[in-house]
């Protein structure tokens, strides 16, 4: 299983989709960016779940918060105090573990060290403050530090007032905001399943308190539907986590994972939390502005409690990529292929000539000019036709059209499936709305 990972990696740097960064400079641990490819399948999930959000519902706003906040912010978040891993060290080889995933007392002399074997070298716990730190302006002293925000869920409950007055909205309602979030992670790894800059998808729901198990179950069951019907991952691939009492975090009453059976294991690929009403009261008591809502119905006033959706972006890229790859035999021959969802894919159609005279490029260029207002398309004329068609399936590309000897005569293609490997032959003037059937865009 393992495996897949590797194979999924090779295929993200061979095809554009994710590069390690500064590569030419032997790269940096744990951050990645994404290529031509992978920035259009980033862009889509993304736009996928900002559409669900805001576009489809009337009852949830979004917000594009700064990344640097004031620092008090994560004083009364409680990450200054809270955010903290606790850290081991190998004295022998150096090297760096979370005190939680070791499978035994760290103190104790016998426990061996995972990475070199050696026993009675691991130092004891200490804590570590995963945020990122900078200085604001340029005297470098501690009354300048800044943070780099560990997640978005902060900008969005700073300005609760701001989009509630702004957007007329009444409890209850949501603010979705995507952004990018940095933690000095002791332990990342697995490609881009964990890294130190990564961008969340978190939507905070504003509710009246006594509603908010009712709303819990709602997001709960909603957000495993989007990741089965609008993501187009396989439902056996998914399951609930819920977290028990000493799991929680200390500002939850409740607690559900997503997650996904990656290669390396059962992982969560999104949180979805009861957060009561401690943000908005501690951010109340912190800032000393009143964060109350006054319903004119019922005459009553309170703090409304939040439920929150938090999903990462990069991970849930991870997810998409992992779901869609399959590797099958045809003719004798492997080919590699991401099915992903078509509404997803970075290319929605490979347009090819046949060969590269008789006029078949022009025809092809034209097919291109006339689609490429609705669809992503992609010309190439390059190498033998299956070498395109095996290029495209890599990119996940649902359909190629090909213009061959027969396009001449009757002004029709030739359509490839990229999933049945059929084919069908299509009027070009009935080409455009074909593939609009079957793909909408994102
Ligand atoms: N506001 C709540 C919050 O941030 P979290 O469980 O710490 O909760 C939410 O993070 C999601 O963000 C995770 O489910 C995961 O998808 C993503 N995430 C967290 N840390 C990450 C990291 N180091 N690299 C990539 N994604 C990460």
């Amino acid at each position: 299983m393992e495996k897949v990972m590797e194979k999924v990696v090779a295929l993200c740097k061979r095809r554009g989709f994710v590069f390690p960064s500064s590569e030419i400079y032997g790269g940096i641990n744990a951050c990645w960016d994404y290529g031509p490819l992978g920035v259009r399948l980033k862009n889509n999930v993304k736009r996928l779940w900002f559409r669900s959000m805001t576009q489809l519902r009337d009852d949830i706003e979004g917000l594009d918060a700064a990344i640097l906040m004031a620092p008090r912010v994560w004083e009364a978040s409680g990450h200054v105090e809270n955010f903290t891993d606790p850290m081991v060290d190998c004295k022998e080889c150096k090297a760096r573990f979370r005190a939680d995933e070791l499978s035994a007392d760290p103190t104790d002399p016998k426990t061996p060290c995972p990475r070199c074997g050696n026993r009675g070298t691991l130092t004891a716990p200490r804590l570590f403050n995963l945020m990122f730190k900078t200085f604001m302006g340029p005297v470098e002293e501690d009354s300048s530090v800044v943070y780099l925000r560990p997640e978005t869920a902060q900008g969005i409950y700073v300005n609760f007032e701001n989009v509630r007055v702004t957007s007329r909205n009444k409890i209850p309602f949501g603010i979705a905001q995507i952004g990018k979030a940095f933690r000095n992670e002791i332990t990342p790894g697995n490609f881009i399943f964990r890294t130190r800059e990564f961008e969340q998808m978190e939507m905070q729901y504003f509710v009246k308190p006594g509603t908010d198990e009712e709303w819990f179950e709602h997001w709960r069951k909603e957000r495993m539907r989007w990741y089965v019907e609008d993501l187009g991952l396989r439902p056996e691939k998914l399951r609930f986590h819920s977290h028990g009492e000493n799991e929680l975090a200390h500002y939850a009453r409740a607690a559900f994972d997503i997650e996904y059976e990656f290669p390396f294991g059962w992982k969560e690929l999104e949180g979805i939390h009861n957060r009561t009403d401690f943000d908005l009261k501690r951010h109340q008591e912190y800032s000393g502005k009143k964060l109350e809502y006054y319903d004119d119905e019922t005459k009553e006033r309170y703090v409304p409690f939040i439920i929150e959706t938090s999903a990462g972006c990069d991970r849930t890229l991870l997810t998409v990529l992992v779901d869609a790859y399959r590797e099958e035999v045809v003719e004798g021959e492997t080919r590699v292929v991401l099915a992903l969802h078509p509404n997803l894919a970075p290319i929605h159609a490979g347009i090819f000539p046949l060969v590269k005279r008789d006029g078949m490029p022009d025809v092809a260029r034209r097919i291109v000019e006339d689609l490429r207002r609705d669809l992503h398309v992609f010309y190439d004329e390059a190498g033998s036709i299956g070498k395109r068609y095996r290029r495209m399936d890599e990119a996940g590309t649902p359909f190629c059209v090909t213009v061959d000897s027969e396009t001449l005569k009757n002004e029709s293609v030739t359509v490839r499936h990229r999933d049945s490997l059929e084919q069908e032959r299509i009027a070009i003037r009935d080409l455009r709305g074909w593939l609009r059937e079957r793909i909408t865009p994102v």
